[in-house]
Protein backbone atom coordinates (compact mmCIF):
# COMPACT_ATOMS: atom_id res chain seq x y z
CA UNK A 1 0.00 0.00 0.00
CA UNK A 2 1.47 3.61 -0.60
CA UNK A 3 2.37 5.42 2.13
CA UNK A 4 1.21 9.16 1.92
CA UNK A 5 3.60 10.28 5.07
CA UNK A 6 6.60 9.45 3.87
CA UNK A 7 5.88 12.16 0.52
CA UNK A 8 3.63 14.44 2.95
CA UNK A 9 4.51 17.97 2.64
CA UNK A 10 6.28 17.79 -0.88
CA UNK A 11 4.54 19.48 -3.55
CA UNK A 12 3.16 18.10 -6.57
CA UNK A 13 5.21 19.92 -8.69
CA UNK A 14 7.83 18.03 -11.38
CA UNK A 15 11.17 18.89 -10.46
CA UNK A 16 10.23 19.66 -6.75
CA UNK A 17 12.67 18.84 -3.93
CA UNK A 18 12.76 16.10 -1.38
CA UNK A 19 13.94 16.74 2.00
CA UNK A 20 15.67 12.99 2.00
CA UNK A 21 16.63 12.50 -1.90
CA UNK A 22 18.75 9.25 -2.67
CA UNK A 23 18.52 10.67 -6.28
CA UNK A 24 19.42 13.61 -8.07
CA UNK A 25 19.07 14.44 -11.25
CA UNK A 26 19.64 18.19 -12.66
CA UNK A 27 19.31 19.44 -16.16
CA UNK A 28 19.99 15.60 -17.97
CA UNK A 29 20.07 15.79 -22.06
CA UNK A 30 20.41 12.69 -23.95
CA UNK A 31 20.15 13.42 -27.95
CA UNK A 32 20.00 10.88 -30.58
CA UNK A 33 20.84 13.00 -33.61
CA UNK A 34 18.36 14.74 -33.96
CA UNK A 35 16.13 13.37 -31.50
CA UNK A 36 15.95 14.58 -27.55
CA UNK A 37 15.16 11.70 -25.94
CA UNK A 38 15.78 13.34 -22.61
CA UNK A 39 15.30 16.38 -21.54
CA UNK A 40 14.89 16.69 -17.79
CA UNK A 41 15.53 19.67 -15.83
CA UNK A 42 15.58 18.92 -12.55
CA UNK A 43 14.25 15.30 -10.56
CA UNK A 44 14.50 13.91 -6.91
CA UNK A 45 13.70 10.78 -5.82
CA UNK A 46 12.88 10.40 -2.36
CA UNK A 47 14.78 7.52 0.08
CA UNK A 48 13.00 5.05 1.44
CA UNK A 49 10.02 4.99 -1.51
CA UNK A 50 8.66 3.19 -4.01
CA UNK A 51 8.28 5.92 -6.54
CA UNK A 52 6.95 5.04 -10.23
CA UNK A 53 8.23 6.36 -13.48
CA UNK A 54 5.25 6.80 -15.94
CA UNK A 55 4.93 7.95 -19.42
CA UNK A 56 3.62 6.69 -22.94
CA UNK A 57 5.60 4.52 -25.49
CA UNK A 58 8.96 6.48 -26.34
CA UNK A 59 8.74 9.33 -23.46
CA UNK A 60 12.75 8.34 -22.24
CA UNK A 61 11.71 6.78 -19.20
CA UNK A 62 14.15 3.27 -20.37
CA UNK A 63 16.69 6.18 -21.76
CA UNK A 64 17.00 8.04 -18.50
CA UNK A 65 17.62 4.88 -16.65
CA UNK A 66 20.30 4.00 -18.75
CA UNK A 67 21.85 7.51 -17.64
CA UNK A 68 21.37 7.32 -14.18
CA UNK A 69 22.90 3.61 -14.10
CA UNK A 70 26.11 4.23 -16.27
CA UNK A 71 24.29 2.14 -18.84
CA UNK A 72 24.44 5.59 -21.50
CA UNK A 73 26.42 8.98 -20.91
CA UNK A 74 24.26 12.13 -21.17
CA UNK A 75 25.57 15.35 -23.42
CA UNK A 76 24.46 18.12 -20.54
CA UNK A 77 23.81 17.34 -16.51
CA UNK A 78 24.85 16.24 -13.33
CA UNK A 79 23.40 13.82 -11.12
CA UNK A 80 24.36 12.13 -7.66
CA UNK A 81 23.37 9.20 -6.04
CA UNK A 82 23.65 8.92 -2.11
CA UNK A 83 25.75 12.29 -2.47
CA UNK A 84 28.25 10.35 -4.97
CA UNK A 85 28.59 12.48 -8.51
CA UNK A 86 27.47 10.16 -10.92
CA UNK A 87 28.61 11.81 -14.38
CA UNK A 88 31.07 9.25 -15.94
CA UNK A 89 30.57 6.78 -13.67
CA UNK A 90 30.30 3.06 -15.35
CA UNK A 91 27.65 0.71 -14.50
CA UNK A 92 29.69 -1.21 -12.22
CA UNK A 93 30.78 1.29 -10.15
CA UNK A 94 27.08 2.49 -9.46
CA UNK A 95 26.31 -1.03 -8.38
CA UNK A 96 29.12 -0.59 -5.60
CA UNK A 97 27.84 2.87 -5.24
CA UNK A 98 24.36 0.72 -4.50
CA UNK A 99 22.23 1.61 -6.77
CA UNK A 100 21.20 -1.22 -9.27
CA UNK A 101 19.02 -1.90 -12.21
CA UNK A 102 17.10 -4.56 -13.98
CA UNK A 103 15.77 -4.71 -18.02
CA UNK A 104 12.95 -3.85 -19.86
CA UNK A 105 13.87 -7.23 -21.85
CA UNK A 106 15.16 -9.27 -19.61
CA UNK A 107 19.12 -9.93 -19.73
CA UNK A 108 19.13 -13.10 -17.74
CA UNK A 109 22.31 -15.17 -19.21
CA UNK A 110 19.84 -18.04 -21.23
CA UNK A 111 22.90 -20.15 -21.40
CA UNK A 112 23.79 -20.08 -17.91
CA UNK A 113 22.14 -21.76 -15.13
CA UNK A 114 20.16 -20.06 -12.60
CA UNK A 115 22.97 -20.24 -10.17
CA UNK A 116 25.55 -18.93 -12.23
CA UNK A 117 22.87 -15.51 -13.14
CA UNK A 118 23.17 -15.03 -9.33
CA UNK A 119 26.93 -15.11 -9.01
CA UNK A 120 26.99 -12.91 -11.89
CA UNK A 121 25.06 -10.49 -9.75
CA UNK A 122 27.38 -10.69 -6.66
CA UNK A 123 30.15 -9.54 -8.89
CA UNK A 124 30.37 -6.04 -8.13
CA UNK A 125 30.35 -6.33 -4.36
CA UNK A 126 32.45 -4.61 -2.19
CA UNK A 127 34.10 -7.43 -1.06
CA UNK A 128 35.21 -8.26 -4.75
CA UNK A 129 38.59 -6.82 -4.45
CA UNK A 130 42.08 -7.09 -5.79
CA UNK A 131 43.23 -8.62 -1.99
CA UNK A 132 40.38 -10.47 -1.54
CA UNK A 133 40.97 -12.65 -5.24
CA UNK A 134 44.70 -13.46 -4.72
CA UNK A 135 44.40 -15.28 -1.27
CA UNK A 136 42.45 -18.66 -1.30
CA UNK A 137 40.87 -18.91 1.84
CA UNK A 138 39.60 -15.20 1.57
CA UNK A 139 38.13 -16.26 -2.11
CA UNK A 140 36.82 -19.54 -0.51
CA UNK A 141 35.09 -17.96 2.39
CA UNK A 142 33.83 -15.03 -0.32
CA UNK A 143 32.59 -18.03 -2.57
CA UNK A 144 30.91 -19.93 0.39
CA UNK A 145 29.16 -16.42 1.02
CA UNK A 146 28.01 -15.79 -2.46
CA UNK A 147 26.30 -19.20 -2.44
CA UNK A 148 24.87 -18.95 0.88
CA UNK A 149 23.15 -15.12 -0.37
CA UNK A 150 22.09 -16.69 -3.51
CA UNK A 151 20.48 -20.00 -1.92
CA UNK A 152 18.53 -18.02 0.42
CA UNK A 153 17.23 -15.19 -2.39
CA UNK A 154 16.21 -18.07 -4.81
CA UNK A 155 14.29 -19.48 -2.08
CA UNK A 156 12.61 -16.18 -1.33
CA UNK A 157 11.94 -15.85 -5.03
CA UNK A 158 11.03 -19.36 -5.28
CA UNK A 159 13.10 -20.21 -7.61
CA UNK A 160 15.35 -22.47 -5.76
CA UNK A 161 14.29 -25.63 -7.42
CA UNK A 162 15.32 -24.21 -10.42
CA UNK A 163 18.94 -23.37 -9.43
CA UNK A 164 21.36 -26.08 -11.70
CA UNK A 165 18.24 -24.97 -14.43
CA UNK A 166 19.13 -23.24 -17.48
CA UNK A 167 17.85 -19.77 -17.06
CA UNK A 168 17.00 -20.10 -20.65
CA UNK A 169 14.25 -22.78 -19.81
CA UNK A 170 12.36 -20.11 -16.80
CA UNK A 171 9.20 -18.78 -18.33
CA UNK A 172 8.99 -14.95 -18.56
CA UNK A 173 7.84 -14.19 -15.34
CA UNK A 174 10.56 -16.37 -13.77
CA UNK A 175 12.95 -14.70 -15.77
CA UNK A 176 11.61 -11.04 -14.50
CA UNK A 177 12.01 -12.78 -10.81
CA UNK A 178 15.17 -14.31 -11.65
CA UNK A 179 16.70 -10.51 -12.48
CA UNK A 180 15.17 -9.00 -9.35
CA UNK A 181 16.86 -11.67 -7.15
CA UNK A 182 20.40 -11.37 -9.00
CA UNK A 183 19.61 -7.32 -8.91
CA UNK A 184 19.82 -8.11 -4.93
CA UNK A 185 23.24 -9.97 -4.82
CA UNK A 186 24.92 -7.09 -4.97
CA UNK A 187 23.18 -6.03 -1.31
CA UNK A 188 21.58 -2.40 -2.75
CA UNK A 189 20.53 0.59 -1.63
CA UNK A 190 18.16 1.24 -4.02
CA UNK A 191 16.39 -0.89 -6.98
CA UNK A 192 15.45 0.30 -10.71
CA UNK A 193 12.99 -1.99 -12.12
CA UNK A 194 12.27 -1.11 -15.78
CA UNK A 195 8.98 -2.95 -16.54
CA UNK A 196 9.31 -5.67 -13.94
CA UNK A 197 6.29 -6.87 -14.79
CA UNK A 198 5.26 -6.86 -18.34
CA UNK A 199 4.43 -10.42 -20.34
CA UNK A 200 4.36 -11.67 -16.49
CA UNK A 201 1.20 -13.89 -15.94
CA UNK A 202 -1.55 -12.75 -12.99
CA UNK A 203 -0.28 -15.27 -10.12
CA UNK A 204 3.38 -13.58 -10.66
CA UNK A 205 2.27 -10.48 -10.89
CA UNK A 206 0.98 -10.22 -7.52
CA UNK A 207 4.01 -12.11 -6.24
CA UNK A 208 6.45 -9.24 -8.38
CA UNK A 209 4.52 -6.46 -5.97
CA UNK A 210 4.81 -8.27 -2.90
CA UNK A 211 8.73 -8.15 -3.80
CA UNK A 212 8.38 -4.68 -4.79
CA UNK A 213 6.89 -4.08 -1.31
CA UNK A 214 9.21 -6.03 0.70
CA UNK A 215 12.35 -4.15 -0.61
CA UNK A 216 10.86 -0.91 0.82
CA UNK A 217 10.40 -2.84 4.28
CA UNK A 218 14.05 -3.53 4.29
CA UNK A 219 14.86 0.01 3.77
CA UNK A 220 15.73 -0.12 0.18
CA UNK A 221 14.44 2.44 -2.44
CA UNK A 222 12.62 1.58 -5.61
CA UNK A 223 12.56 3.33 -8.55
CA UNK A 224 10.36 1.30 -11.49
CA UNK A 225 8.84 2.03 -14.72
CA UNK A 226 5.53 0.73 -15.44
CA UNK A 227 2.75 0.81 -17.85
CA UNK A 228 0.00 -1.06 -16.05
CA UNK A 229 -1.53 2.37 -13.75
CA UNK A 230 -3.67 -0.29 -11.84
CA UNK A 231 -0.24 -1.86 -10.90
CA UNK A 232 1.29 1.86 -10.04
CA UNK A 233 -1.61 2.54 -7.84
CA UNK A 234 -1.37 -0.62 -5.70
CA UNK A 235 2.17 0.52 -4.36
CA UNK A 236 3.59 3.56 -5.35
CA UNK A 237 4.35 6.37 -2.81
CA UNK A 238 5.11 9.12 -5.30
CA UNK A 239 4.36 8.96 -9.49
CA UNK A 240 6.67 10.71 -11.92
CA UNK A 241 5.52 11.55 -15.38
CA UNK A 242 7.82 11.97 -18.77
CA UNK A 243 6.82 12.40 -22.35
CA UNK A 244 8.81 13.18 -24.68
CA UNK A 245 11.93 13.68 -22.98
CA UNK A 246 10.47 15.86 -19.76
CA UNK A 247 9.23 15.44 -16.64
CA UNK A 248 5.91 16.45 -16.78
CA UNK A 249 4.18 15.86 -13.51
CA UNK A 250 4.96 14.67 -10.15
CA UNK A 251 3.14 13.79 -7.12
CA UNK A 252 1.01 10.65 -5.53
CA UNK A 253 -0.75 8.70 -7.97
CA UNK A 254 -4.60 9.93 -7.59
CA UNK A 255 -3.88 13.23 -8.34
CA UNK A 256 -1.47 12.86 -11.09
CA UNK A 257 -3.32 10.84 -13.07
CA UNK A 258 -6.04 13.80 -12.67
CA UNK A 259 -3.52 16.24 -14.15
CA UNK A 260 -4.16 17.83 -17.23
CA UNK A 261 -0.91 17.58 -18.83
CA UNK A 262 -0.81 13.99 -18.19
CA UNK A 263 -3.93 12.88 -19.30
CA UNK A 264 -2.80 15.14 -22.89
CA UNK A 265 0.14 13.16 -23.28
CA UNK A 266 -1.56 10.07 -23.23
CA UNK A 267 -4.30 10.96 -25.60
CA UNK A 268 -1.33 12.74 -27.80
CA UNK A 269 0.34 9.60 -27.96
CA UNK A 270 -2.65 7.46 -29.02
CA UNK A 271 -1.73 5.16 -26.04
CA UNK A 272 -4.37 2.52 -24.73
CA UNK A 273 -3.40 3.00 -21.17
CA UNK A 274 -6.08 2.64 -18.60
CA UNK A 275 -5.25 5.60 -16.62
CA UNK A 276 -7.21 3.24 -13.66
CA UNK A 277 -9.51 6.70 -12.50
CA UNK A 278 -11.89 4.26 -11.31
CA UNK A 279 -10.26 2.88 -9.02
N1 LIG B 1 20.07 3.93 -28.92
C1 LIG B 1 19.14 4.72 -29.48
N2 LIG B 1 19.34 5.29 -30.67
C2 LIG B 1 18.42 6.11 -31.23
N3 LIG B 1 17.24 6.41 -30.65
C3 LIG B 1 16.98 5.87 -29.45
C4 LIG B 1 17.91 5.00 -28.80
N4 LIG B 1 17.38 4.62 -27.61
C5 LIG B 1 16.17 5.21 -27.53
N5 LIG B 1 15.93 5.97 -28.63
C6 LIG B 1 14.74 6.79 -28.88
O1 LIG B 1 14.58 7.63 -27.74
C7 LIG B 1 13.20 7.78 -27.42
C8 LIG B 1 12.97 7.33 -25.99
O2 LIG B 1 13.09 5.91 -25.94
P1 LIG B 1 12.96 5.09 -24.59
O3 LIG B 1 13.24 3.68 -24.92
O4 LIG B 1 13.79 5.73 -23.56
O5 LIG B 1 11.43 5.30 -24.25
P2 LIG B 1 10.53 4.60 -23.13
O6 LIG B 1 9.83 5.70 -22.40
O7 LIG B 1 11.33 3.66 -22.34
O8 LIG B 1 9.44 3.84 -24.01
P3 LIG B 1 8.69 2.41 -23.73
O9 LIG B 1 7.58 2.73 -22.77
O10 LIG B 1 8.15 2.05 -25.08
O11 LIG B 1 9.68 1.46 -23.21
C9 LIG B 1 12.43 6.98 -28.46
O12 LIG B 1 12.01 7.84 -29.47
C10 LIG B 1 13.47 5.98 -28.95
O13 LIG B 1 13.18 5.60 -30.26
MG1 LIG C 1 11.25 1.65 -22.01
Amino acid sequence: MPDPTIVAGIDPVPGVAKPDAILVADGVKRRFGGLTAVDVAHFEVQRNTITALIGPNGAGKSTFFNLLTGFDQAQEGTGTFDGQPLRGMPPAKVARAGMVRTFQLTKALEGMSVMENMRLGAQDQPGENFFTAFVPPLWRAREREITEQAHELLHRFKLYEKRDDSAGSLSGGQRKLLEMARALMSKPTMVMLDEPMAGVNPALTESLLDHIIELKEEGMTVLFVEHDMHMVRRISDWVAVMAQGKLIAEGPAGSVMQNEAVQDAYLGAHHDTDLGEDL
